[in-house]
């Protein structure tokens, strides 16, 4: 990938995004939290690309997936007002048909192009599909982890503005704001197994999932990053202080700093 191709999608990143912002507050704000999102990814990317000692190129095509990853939540949000899945369009899909019917990615190597189309497809899927080239799957899995710390950094931060004003929040809050968190929800995590969105019933629950996303990392520098952080803590004090909770932070903690051990 050259810098001129890499110029190129950036500007058009840039314009594409620029057409969404309107009158409508709400929606700018919104708009606004995936641009962001979307440009912290990219460096998420590059600091993945650089733990993991990828050559120039391959970080080249890091950084556009991570610009482009979330490219669907645009348009989703503007014809859906929603950023939830269930309740509109799957925006990864979404965003694959956005990055064919502009070909943004027209004059890249095919095989280079068919990387970035497929970390797109399916950066959000519950679990990556089999029969992947490794290249493929080497950039599928990075974008997983890149868009996971930086969807940890947005909660964290969010949930402190959130809890402080909860009627000027501009951002969508998806789920019942309820104390409670659903057991079977709870039984997946401590069985260390991936939850999925449909099962979700109340804004505790997805917290859960949001931790449970750790058995999903790829690459140990990204549970680091998420450790050092202080992303699960911060997830953790946010939910109900009963023995349930205590028990799902100590196992959450306790998988992550033994794959943090296994690595050094
Ligand atoms: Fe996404």
């Amino acid at each position: 990938m050259h810098q001129q191709q890499i110029d190129k999608l950036k500007a058009w990143f840039d314009d594409y995004v620029a057409g969404f912002y309107s009158d409508d507050q709400y929606v700018n704000a919104n708009i606004k939290l995936k641009e962001m999102h979307s440009r912290r990814v990219c460096g998420e990317m590059l600091y993945l690309a650089d733990a993991l000692a990828l050559s120039d190129n391959q970080k080249a095509i890091a950084r556009v997936i991570g610009q482009l990853h979330d490219i669907g939540r645009f348009e989703q949000f503007k014809r859906y007002r929603t950023y939830s899945d269930t309740k509109s369009v799957n925006h990864c899909l979404l965003g694959l048909e956005i990055l064919r019917r502009t070909n943004v990615l027209g004059d890249l190597d095919p095989a280079e192009r068919q990387i970035v189309e497929k970390a797109v497809e399916y950066h959000g899927l519950k679990e990556l599909p089999g029969g992947l080239t490794d290249q493929t799957l080497l950039f599928a899995r990075m974008i997983r982890d890149a868009d996971k710390i930086d969807v940890f950094r947005v909660v964290a931060k969010y949930q402190k503005l959130y809890e402080q004003n909860p009627d000027k929040f501009m951002l969508e809050v998806e789920l019942a704001d309820e104390p409670h968190c659903s057991p079977e929800v709870i039984d997946a995590i401590l069985s260390g197994q991936l939850i999925d969105y449909s099962r979700l019933r109340t804004l505790n629950d997805m917290r859960l999932m949001q931790l449970g996303w750790v058995y999903d990392v790829n690459f140990t520098p990204t549970l680091k990053r998420i450790r050092q952080r202080k992303f699960l803590d911060k997830l953790l004090d946010c939910l109900p202080q009963t023995q349930e909770i205590r028990r799902v932070g100590e196992k959450i903690l306790t998988y992550v700093d033994s794959r943090l051990k296994k690595q050094e």
